[in-house]
């Protein structure tokens, strides 16, 4: 890897400024007029946090660009609403090597990731830069190297450690970035600290690009009248109510939260998300764990919902509860963007985002009842709660914005294709 791209990482998240002072509007032209072409390349089909990403950055850029992935689904459809060209190469065997890949696993599916090697490489020959946005993307592009030679830049969404990742995949990805990944970029300092114990390449010398996250979409819900917006989403107008957003999966902790609500009496937790990767176990377990702490009659299981601006807003508090570190977290930067107090497990990218009784709470990972704690505190002082929501909010819009995610993230594209 060349680890030399000139966008300086965000030392001290919450103190840095901009690479540049221009207003975003004209940064937005500027940077998609200088932009070199890229074929961009994600696995999924579905709409995890990776994909969000991807979306603004490929809407932003769909005059020079295409996107691949490796896999169909609704993702493919809000591309393509965005007006981005999409190519779907898929391979039913290649898409079901899960996270934990075993040696036996990569063995059976070689001949189809020859054949979508060589398919991304015929694609990228087209293209000035070939941008790898999750791990298959980046094995399958970078696999290629040698048939396509372009630049590639691979965005890191993962903390890769052993708690989240499978050895022989660990293994996988540190020799391919070493040896055929031009330049990384990462979505918090916390995933380029597991970059430098994988592979050795210094977190300092990794650009951090932070997601960003479009405040705007939170300010055109009309919250002023919460029974209306609670009648309209199906939620009871009177609760006290905590969210949860994010796809159901056992490190986001979902079961932890209903330890928690288990302690509170009279609170109510929303659960937004669906089991996006084949978690469906768990979330069945999630069911019954509710019906087993009788808190049935509390829970409420919203399923995958489009509008989570319009959900956070009918919440009292949001909670993020992963019981691994988090590689960033979109979903507490939207919290932060409703004007909702947030509470956070404090671990991974989430503590550059979360300072701790200023724009929100953390509290200890997996920690039921230290969560208990932390929304019986924001529930009992309304007018600390308002102050971290209130200070919440202009952090959100002036650390995370969608404008310094673009700006930052297309010059560092410029500067791979040189
Ligand atoms: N999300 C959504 N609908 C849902 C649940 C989640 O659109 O029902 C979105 C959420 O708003 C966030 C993303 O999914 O933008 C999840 O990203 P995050 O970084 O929090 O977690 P990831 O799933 O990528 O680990
Ligand atoms: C990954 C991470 C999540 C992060 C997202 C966007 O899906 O799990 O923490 O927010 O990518 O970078």
């Amino acid at each position: 890897m060349r680890p030399t791209i000139d966008v300086s990482p965000l030392a001290s998240s919450l103190a840095q400024p901009a690479l540049s002072d221009q207003p975003a509007s004209s940064a937005r032209t500027t940077h998609a007029a200088a932009l070199p072409a890229v074929l961009f390349v994600d696995q999924s089909g579905q709409l995890g946090g990776a994909e969000f990403a991807l979306l603004q950055l490929a809407g932003h850029c769909t005059a020079h660009s295409e996107v691949v992935l490796l896999s169909d689904g609704p993702f493919r459809m809000r591309l393509e609403a965005l007006g981005a060209r999409v190519q779907v190469i898929s391979d039913a065997r290649v898409s079901g090597v899960v996270r934990q890949a075993s040696v036996m696993n990569c063995l059976r599916v070689v001949p189809g990731i020859v054949r979508q090697v060589r398919a991304i490489a015929a694609r990228a020959r087209q293209f000035d830069v070939l941008f790898l946005n999750t791990q298959k993307a980046l094995v399958l592009g970078a696999l290629g190297k040698p048939l396509h030679r372009r630049p590639v830049i691979w965005y890191q969404h993962d903390i890769l450690t052993r708690e989240h990742f499978g050895r022989v995949q660990l293994s996988i990805v540190k020799w391919l970035v070493r040896l055929a990944v031009d330049h990384v970029v990462v979505n918090s300092q916390a995933s380029a600290r597991s970059l430098e114990a994988l592979t050795g390449i210094a977190a300092n010398s990794v650009p951090v690009v932070y997601n960003g996250i479009d405040a705007q979409a939170f300010t055109r819900v009309d919250g002023s009248d919460m029974s209306a917006l609670r009648e309209r989403l199906g939620l009871p107008k009177d609760a006290w109510l905590a969210g949860l957003f994010g796809r159901l999966a056992p490190w986001k902790g979902q079961h932890i939260a209903l330890d928690a609500l288990a302690r509170l009496p009279d609170a109510h937790l929303v659960l937004v998300g669906a089991p996006l990767f084949g978690e469906d176990a768990y979330a069945q377990r999630l069911h019954e764990q509710a019906a087993a702490l009788g808190i049935a009659d509390r829970v409420h299981f919203a399923g995958f919902q489009d509008d989570v601006p319009a959900w956070m807003k009918a919440m009292d508090v949001i909670l993020h509860t992963s019981t691994e570190p988090e590689p960033f977290g979109r979903v507490i930067v939207e919290g932060m963007a409703a004007a909702r107090p947030v509470i956070a497990a404090a671990a991974g990218g989430v503590t550059e985002i979360v300072r701790h009784g200023r724009n929100g709470w953390l509290v200890k990972p997996g920690d039921a009842a230290a969560l208990a704690g932390a929304i019986g505190t924001l529930r009992a002082d309304p007018a600390l709660a308002g102050r971290l929501a209130k200070q919440a909010l202009s952090d959100a819009r002036s650390e995370f914005s969608v404008e310094r995610y673009l700006q930052r993230m297309t010059q560092a594209i410029r500067q791979a294709a040189r």
